[in-house]
């Protein structure tokens, strides 16, 4: 073999060992990074470390909401890990509702399987979008961006949403407002809502101060 030739092989395989690697199963033993988790041993891998059963499962909708949010993130499906993907299931009861919230780390994607779901967001220029979606819809939200899932059918709805992050978090704006310890004089400062209506909101979310 020549000496390019050789140059060449030498640089190729370089190329080749230098490569993006396949996948990262989240080692859930280790501490999360902004990169995400350290992996597991390839070696001690099997397709069950690719594979998560837990959305085949309804979420219990007997709760103030009359809805579930059922993650498949990283912490429960390690496999999603390094990716930029992961899921979840919606299960709205009849008058069930996914608040208002944002998901600070990732896009959403989601299709209706059955029932109707009253679904939008409100853009940073503060643009409304809102929808009724049937069985089959999807619909995007765009990441960071506020928005709901209302169920306004009739009997059960069921969604499944994908995300554009194996961590995409979930921060429900009533959760953030009214069901910690933030004073009451400090949400009524920053919300222009009435004492009396914090208070309340504490009460119902398990708030105090
Ligand atoms: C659903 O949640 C409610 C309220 O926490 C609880 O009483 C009930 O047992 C749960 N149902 C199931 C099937 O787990």
């Amino acid at each position: 073999m020549s000496i390019p030739i050789l140059l060449v092989f030498s640089l190729l395989f370089v190329a080749s060992t230098a490569s993006v690697q396949d996948f990262c199963v989240a080692d859930l033993s280790k501490s999360d990074t902004p990169s995400g988790f350290p992996c597991k041993d390839a070696k001690k891998l099997s397709v069950d470390d690719f594979v998560y059963s837990g959305l085949g499962v309804a979420g219990n909708t007997t709760n103030l909401i009359k809805a579930a949010v059922t993650p498949a993130f990283t912490a429960q499906f390690p496999g999603v890990n390094g990716l930029g993907i992961s899921m979840a299931r919606l299960d709205l009861a009849t008058g069930g509702v996914i608040p208002m919230h944002t998901h600070p780390g990732g896009s959403e994607v989601l299709v209706v399987i059955q029932g109707t779901i009253c679904a939008g967001f409100i853009s940073s220029a503060n643009s409304v979008y809102f929808k009724t979606l049937y069985k089959g819809d999807i619909m995007v939200f765009p990441q960071g961006l506020l928005h709901f899932q209302i169920n306004s059918g009739k009997g059960p709805a069921l969604a499944f949403v994908s995300f554009s992050s194996p961590v995409p978090g979930l921060q429900i704006t009533d959760f953030a407002l009214f069901a910690n310890d933030l004073p009451t004089e400090l949400v009524v400062a920053t919300t222009f809502l009435d004492a009396a209506v914090v208070k309340k909101l504490k009460g119902v979310l398990g708030g105090t101060n």
